[in-house]
């Protein structure tokens, strides 16, 4: 990703040297010159040292007087626990959050699962540029689809769903989601008028799978056409094939990279970060 920003900017690669010593702790060197330049650092944290690795990353550009740090956070994880569901729970979005403002002086994602909308947003009084690849996915399918509808697979992306269609020019609606735990998930009830159409299931990130199974199971049974399916981040903490074998079709873009990434969000990255310099 870092490259492809790079190479749509016109910008350097700075070079690093990262390794892990022999208790699994991570060691960060930067070898380009970076005093006086603004730089941007693209990292997404789809595990705990992946954040490691960029906190450390950023205080380091500041010690080496970077003039202006932007963090781009592809896939930003933790996202999901932005609520205290249970008292006494973890606020975690909100600490990674502030943890990385901390050492930026922008801090860039794309879908963030706490940020419904994209564009200039605020989490907790914390400024965050959200980009959003829902219309990059819509223009995947835009001409893949003979008889296309647009569902969301729950209220919350309902609309980025309605964008979507409206690209592709169809209709759109959504399921009545309700998560049991972790992995299970269930689809309640609903009259849809789908038969026969190639539906585009479109969700900011798929996990363990659960969601877009069940989902694709209760569309099936209602006699659509085919399942197609497009989500920004593709976390699959269960690996894919059970996903991929459940629909038609299956991708993701690259916010964390896949065999299945099929549409980049580097330009979108690119052009925010040009709109800054
Ligand atoms: C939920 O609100 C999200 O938009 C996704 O639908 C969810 O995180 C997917 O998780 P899973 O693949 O584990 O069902």
């Amino acid at each position: 990703m870092g490259k492809k920003v790079a190479h749509r900017t016109n910008a350097e690669i700075g070079k690093i040297e990262t390794k892990k010593f022999p208790d699994g702790e991570i060691y960060i060197r930067i070898l380009s010159d970076i005093k006086g330049k603004e730089c941007a650092v693209i990292q997404s944290t789809k595990s705990n040292d992946d954040l490691v690795k960029l906190i450390l990353l950023l205080d380091l550009l500041r010690d080496l007087k970077a003039s202006k740090v932007y963090t781009v956070v592809p896939y930003l994880g933790y996202a999901r626990q932005d609520k205290r569901f249970e008292e006494g729970e973890a606020l975690s979005a909100k600490t990674i959050v502030k943890i990385l403002d901390e050492f930026s002086d922008s801090l860039i994602t794309v879908n963030c699962h706490f940020l419904k909308r994209g564009g200039e947003c605020e989490f907790h009084g914390i400024k965050m540029g959200n980009l959003d690849a829902f219309p990059l996915l819509a223009g995947y399918f835009r001409d893949k689809l003979e008889e296309p509808m647009v569902i969301a697979p729950d209220k919350g992306s309902l609309e980025y769903a309605q964008n979507a269609a409206e690209i592709i020019g169809c209709d759109f609606d959504f399921l009545e989601k309700e998560r049991i735990s972790g992995e299970e998930v269930r689809i309640e009830e609903k009259d849809l008028h789908i038969k026969d159409k190639d539906i585009l299931i479109l969700d900011d990130m798929i996990s363990t799978g659960a969601t877009i199974i069940e989902a694709a199971k209760f569309l099936y049974t209602r006699g659509v056409k085919s399942v197609n399916v497009g989500c920004v981040h593709g976390v699959f903490s269960k690996g894919i094939e059970k996903v991929r074998s459940s629909v038609d079709n299956l991708i993701c873009t690259d916010t964390i990279e896949r065999g299945i990434s099929k549409v980049t969000v580097s330009g979108l990255i690119a052009d925010k970060l040009m709109s800054m310099i």
